[in-house]
């Protein structure tokens, strides 16, 4: 418990509701703004693959060896989750964090880590939101954004799965993902890198999917591209997902998807769209979408937590540029109106996917 107990310590000083004077809640956007406190859990060999207890301590640097499993072989996983506050009867409102534990324990399995169990999972949330609250912006500015991270922290030269693992949320308040803000996005299609492979960890939260697609993402800012949209790895010609989030495109009354099939990652906000959709009487698929099916679609979005419910205006192929409906009374919006306003509390949520 050495490394642990080097951790700054809690303490109760800065544990208010009290607004937060230190921020400008209407101009916040995705960037990190330090929260007071973050979660830490810790699994050692005597644990047996067990997290036996967490604590939150003030929010820091950690402590990690030069030979942990996570710095040289990348075994680790992250999550991305929301917490809004509400406006009606106060509070913090989190949606479906059971999923994202979920997800993470599927995850661990393929990364050969132990993982926490779901009731831990969601306890550290909770406690770390409530730890952060003067953190949480105030209704309609946007979210606390919790990341859980879960990495092999023991040493080890060899290539094989760490000593010992660390679980961890931090906190950080964040406003709309894109610096379009909530206006539609343009976004290029890729098609020599690519971000997974059939068998390979796309349809996992590794970070290790991450960093590869930084190459081709800065090549498109610097052409003016909000971001890149991946081709399959096999034919060059099936959608998979844009860097950081699913997409869905809308041609009539049907909405499709790329189903994940191992190299594309299973959503939280995916899987909710796609249920809000069915719904709201759309017909909605999971299959192959091609290149083709894009360009004659209606609309394009994307999906993520970050994103929310993005809606695209432009998508560029091979030089030719392609533009899809936006704006009012497109099934974006719709899309976009009926999932904020239950993860913010404004809609009754008949579902329970609010904590
Ligand atoms: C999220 O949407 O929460 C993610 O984890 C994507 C990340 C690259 C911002």
């Amino acid at each position: 418990r050495r490394w642990q107990s080097s951790l700054p310590q809690l303490d109760n000083a800065d544990r208010s509701d009290e607004e937060n004077g230190e921020i400008d809640w209407d101009n916040l956007g995705f960037g990190l703004t330090p929260t007071d406190y973050m979660y830490v859990m810790r699994s050692s060999p005597e644990d047996l693959g067990g997290f036996p207890r967490g604590e939150l301590c003030r929010y820091g640097n950690i402590e990690l060896s030069p030979s942990s499993g996570v710095l040289n072989y990348a075994q680790g996983l992250f999550e991305g989750m929301k917490a809004y506050r509400r406006a009606d009867r106060g509070g913090y409102t989190l949606f479906r964090p059971e999923e994202n534990a979920k997800r993470m324990r599927y995850g661990a399995e393929r990364m050969c880590m132990p993982a926490p169990s779901v009731e831990q999972f969601v306890n550290a949330v909770k406690e770390t939101v409530l730890a952060n609250r003067r953190w949480v912006p105030p209704q309609g500015k946007g979210a606390l954004y919790l990341r859980p991270l879960l990495m092999g922290s023991g040493p080890i030269l060899g290539l094989a799965p760490a000593p010992e693992y660390t679980f961890l949320i931090y906190a950080a308040p964040v406003g709309n993902y894109f610096k379009e803000g909530l206006a539609p996005i343009n976004l290029v299609v890729e098609d020599g890198f690519h971000r997974a492979m059939p068998g390979g960890t796309g349809g996992v939260k590794t970070i290790a999917n991450y960093a590869p697609v930084l190459k081709a993402q800065m090549d498109a800012k610097s052409k003016g591209f909000t971001d890149v949209l991946y081709l399959d790895a096999v034919h060059k010609r099936y959608l998979e997902e844009v860097s950081s989030c699913n997409v869905f495109v809308v041609k009539g009354g049907v909405v499709a998807t790329p189903a994940t099939r191992g190299t594309i990652l299973a959503g939280v906000t995916r899987k909710s769209v796609i249920e809000l959709a069915t719904d709201r009487g759309y017909k909605v698929e999971e299959r192959l979408v091609s290149i083709d099916d894009l360009i004659d679609a209606d609309e394009v979005f994307c999906t993520g937590t970050a994103v929310v419910v993005a809606p695209v205006s432009t998508v560029t192929y091979q030089g030719q540029r392609h533009t899809f409906r936006t704006g009012p009374d497109t099934v974006s919006q719709e899309l976009y109106t009926t999932l904020t306003s239950i993860q913010m509390g404004l809609a009754e949520d008949k579902k329970g996917w609010t904590v």
